[in-house]
């Protein structure tokens, strides 16, 4: 299916200069890059992105370390880009995730995993919403 998902480096993987490749990996792939802006998210904007964890002993320092420098944040449009973004992504936790993922061919931490990626159309739909307006997508074709 035809959708879209919102892909966030985070900020080590700003640190770590990991814009261009994780942006390569998924133009290459064939998806297309209809949203993207490089932002500190606010600790009001990083609480409620990850507002589904907000139970979890970790939410804290999310937050924080979410705020607490630029992140680049897109959306992606494409066939499946859901699933298959995360497949790109890999596994949460680094150490767990393949290698000729992103996470596992860059990450080692749970808490610095680099990126992130939409894991549902429904939190998609909430995390584009959150992030963009309505006029910051735009609509074209892929030239073929
Ligand atoms: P992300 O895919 O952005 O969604 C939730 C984030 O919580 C996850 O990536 C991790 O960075 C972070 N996270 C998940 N589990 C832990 C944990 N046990 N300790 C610290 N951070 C975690």
């Amino acid at each position: 299916v035809q959708e879209k998902s919102f892909i966030m480096i985070k900020p080590d993987g700003i640190h770590r200069g990991l814009i261009a490749d994780i942006i390569k990996r998924f133009e290459a792939k064939g998806y297309k890059l209809v949203a993207i802006k490089v932002m500190v998210p606010s600790k009001d904007l990083a609480s409620k992105h990850y507002e589904e964890h907000a139970q979890r002993p970790f939410y804290p320092g999310l937050v924080t370390f979410l705020s607490s420098g630029p992140v680049v944040a897109m959306v992606w449009e494409g066939k499946d880009v859901i699933k298959y973004g995360r497949k790109m992504i890999g596994a949460t936790n680094p150490l767990a995730s393949t290698p000729g993922t992103i996470r596992g061919d860059y990450g080692i931490d749970v808490g610095r995993n680099i990126i992130h990626g939409s894991d549902s159309v429904e939190s998609a739909q909430r995390e584009i919403a959150l992030w963009f307006g309505a006029g910051e997508l735009a609509e074209y074709d892929l030239a073929m």
